[in-house]
């Protein structure tokens, strides 16, 4: 089925606009039928955020941002699904064209800048799929023209704590002017401490949902040493690292589209989102697990991100040049460095190449 779909759509969608390829992609799941349902080897599977993941490979939000098809991509092998950024009110974004590919580099730049359907649609959506099982998380962001930005935070946890498996807080995408603002000192403190009071609120009717942060790569390590102090002193769940990055690696080989402003992901990210994950684990000391994100294209990359400290994977633009028939791929892999290694589960292998990461030079 999956080969089927790859084989045939990816040539074709790779000719439409970016955006439109993206929209047919949806539709296409829409598709998927509802038998389907994948095997997994139980060596994947683990316990992590007091969660039982199938697998470790998780759909990165910004695919599903309005939760129209998180059971066809559960039943295409996800072990979770990553909705949203979702912002309280609908919005529409930025004026297109806001994504662009760089197929030389397997990259992808976007600026799409939290278009959303809003709290309300998406709400309804996760509503109507309640039972059915599989881990979704949600993932909130502030509306544009928001005068409290943290108050948008607060209501949409109180919003979807009922439906979400897991709570992100983006406050690292680039597209939204000022947002990243929320990653620093006194300001972010303030987030986690409203944000983990309301949590507590609604916990009543919702039980406690695990609670994750998803930073940008391009903090520097002071930066990162703040948050993650924070973050420990909040005893927030976990953390997500990370977003896309603003910077613009030299060895990029699409030149004039690198011109866009965004956030570039995908292949070119790797490096840099590695080592950020590598530094974050050391200073995390345990304290919470991590979700490794940006450039998995691979069995060999998820299993980096997983030695760099990764609990879990997500993956999003490596779908785009690769298609859905990745997602197996990639467990095959992980199976056979499992074998390899004579390891009973992933868990052996996080954070084993962390430190010795952290000791070589800053990738470009
Ligand atoms: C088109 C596009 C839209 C995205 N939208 C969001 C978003 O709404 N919220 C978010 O937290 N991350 C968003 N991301 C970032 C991804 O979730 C992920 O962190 C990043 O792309 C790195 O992973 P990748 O290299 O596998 O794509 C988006 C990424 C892309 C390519």
């Amino acid at each position: 089925m999956i080969g089927v779909f790859d084989c045939l759509a990816r040539p074709l969608l790779a000719l439409v606009e970016a955006e439109n390829a993206h929209r047919l992609a949806i539709r296409a799941l829409k598709l998927v039928p509802r038998g389907l349902k994948p095997i997994e080897d139980p060596r994947l599977g683990s316990r992590v955020f007091g969660l039982n993941f199938p697998n470790p490979i998780g759909m990165a939000a910004g695919f599903d941002k309005h939760g129209e098809v998180v059971d066809a991509l559960l039943r295409l092998g996800f072990g979770f699904v990553e909705v949203g950024t979702v912002t309280p009110r609908p919005q529409a974004g930025n004026p297109r064209p806001r994504l662009f590919r760089l197929p030389a580099d397997q990259g992808v730049i976007n600026r799409l800048g939290f278009n959303s359907e809003g709290g309300e649609a998406v709400l309804a959506r996760l509503a109507a799929r309640a039972g059915a099982g599989g881990l979704v998380g949600v993932n909130v962001g502030a509306n544009k023209e928001s005068r409290d930005r943290i108050a948008d935070y607060v209501s949409l946890i109180e919003t979807f704590a009922p439906v979400a498996s897991y709570f992100t807080l983006n406050i690292s995408s680039p597209n939204t002017p000022g947002l990243r603002d929320l990653q620093q000192g006194e300001l972010f403190d303030e987030l986690l401490a409203r944000v983990v009071d309301a949590r507590a609120r609604v916990s009543r009717r919702a039980g406690l949902t695990p609670l994750l942060i998803k930073i940008a790569p391009d903090l520097s390590l002071t930066e990162l040493d703040d948050v993650v102090g924070a973050c420990r002193r909040r005893r927030v769940d976990g953390m997500i690292v990370g977003n896309t990055t603003v910077g613009r690696p030299p060895s990029l080989k699409e030149v004039r589209t690198a011109k866009e402003s965004g956030g570039l992901s995908g292949r070119p990210l790797f490096a840099l989102a590695t080592r950020m994950l590598a530094e974050t684990y050391v200073r995390a000391e345990g304290a919470f697990p991590l979700i490794g994100t940006g450039g998995i294209d691979s069995g060999a990359t998820a299993l980096a991100k997983i030695r760099a400290g990764a609990s879990l994977v997500q993956l999003y633009s490596s779908l785009v040049f690769r298609g859905l028939g990745l997602v197996g791929e990639i467990k095959t892999e992980l199976l056979s460095a499992l074998k390899r290694g004579s390891h009973r589960s992933l868990t052996d292998l996080v954070g084993l190449d962390a430190a010795a990461m952290t000791a070589e030079s800053w990738p470009l």
